[in-house]
């Protein structure tokens, strides 16, 4: 784990520098580094079931909805749901200009989470939010020009060890469609690496591939994919969950914001309310001065903070976020100081 540079390499930036560092113009890691604090977008199908299915809600972080400890549903039945997920109220710019607006310095959005289901144009799986759904259009590709024209940093989030409706991935069916046994390497080689290689071509420059859950999964597939990021992104950040310390940085657990100090470069990822998926129920978001408060403990002790955004099933965002998230953006742009570098 590399130790935490701070003018190792880089020039010492200062707040006001920082607020207009275009990514373009940044060193590696030095959004991390310096801006500390980025937004972190959970959206896909599961968004548009809010975690309630069939008139009965279930309570928890949303993007679980599928699985057994929520509400269960069987691979087919997820994928005809997934069929109706159509965001047409979707708007990269607005999304972009609102991260821009918070202060925050990029954003990490799920490329595929662990449903499988991939919120881009995918040929290596056709469940996926071009193929398999009337939207039909490719919404990463216009976040990461959105990005790019408000210049804040993109990056992708990427379940890599866990996919629950493709054959052989974690937690995934165990034969194929023609009822052959499918195991991890049939998923990795025919999904897993090369979607990595989709996301790390395919959107420009990538800020953090930020992998999650690694679980069991064997070293030398880490490996694989971390070559792939370092061959087509060498700019890009692994995050600290790729899984056999083979991350770039230390990613804490969720919602830790740590009230001690933490050695070396690391991050906390915290949520605008109590889910990460966009959750109907889910009212209680955090107070400009509570995002204030957690964002600067991060600061404070030497770390970046990532604060998630529920996207709805419609692609808009919920009013009361965008609001709160202003409204702590409007205290930073007065004081940058305290927040960058
Ligand atoms: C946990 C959850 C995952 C979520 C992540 C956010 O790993 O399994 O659903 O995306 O936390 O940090």
């Amino acid at each position: 784990m590399s130790e935490r540079k701070s003018g190792q390499g880089m020039e010492q930036m200062w707040g006001e520098q920082i607020v207009k560092l275009r990514p373009e113009d940044a060193d590696r890691g030095q959004l991390f580094n310096d801006g500390n604090y980025a937004m972190f977008i959970h959206w896909g199908p599961y968004s548009n079931l809010a975690n309630e299915v069939d008139g009965k809600t279930y309570y928890g972080i949303g993007e679980w909805i599928m699985h057994p400890r929520m509400a269960g549903i069987p691979v087919d039945d997820y994928k005809q749901r997934a069929a109706s997920f159509n965001p047409v109220r979707f708007d990269a710019e607005e999304i972009a200009q609102l991260a821009k607006d918070a202060g925050m310095k990029y954003i990490v959005i799920t490329s595929k989470h662990h449903d499988g289901f991939a919120m881009y144009r995918s040929e290596a799986d056709d469940f996926n939010i071009v193929d398999a759904t009337p939207f039909g259009r490719d919404p990463m590709r216009e976040l990461a020009a959105a990005c790019k024209k408000v210049g804040i940093g993109f990056g992708f989030y990427y379940s890599h060890n866990q996919d629950w409706t493709f054959p052989g991935g974690g937690g995934g069916p165990e034969t194929d469609a023609a009822g052959q046994a499918a195991g991890f390497d049939d998923y990795f080689k025919k999904k897993c690496l090369p979607q990595v290689e989709e996301i790390t071509t395919q959107y420009g420059a990538i800020e953090i591939v930020w992998f999650d859950t690694p679980g069991k999964m064997p070293k030398e597939y880490v490996e694989q994919l971390i070559a792939v990021i370092r061959k087509n992104q060498p700019n890009a950040l692994v995050s600290g969950r790729a899984g056999h310390d083979l991350g770039d940085y230390q990613t804490l657990g969720d919602m830790d914001v740590p009230m001690r100090n933490v050695h070396g470069m690391w991050e906390s990822v915290d949520t605008s309310n109590d889910s990460w998926a966009y959750a109907w129920y889910d009212e209680y978001w955090k107070s400009p001065q509570e995002i204030l408060r957690r964002l600067i403990a991060c600061v404070g002790r030497g770390g970046t903070y990532m604060l998630n955004l529920g996207v709805r099933g419609d692609g808009s965002v919920p009013l009361r976020a965008a609001r709160t998230l202003r409204a702590a953006g409007a205290w930073i742009s007065r004081y940058p100081q305290v927040v960058y570098a």
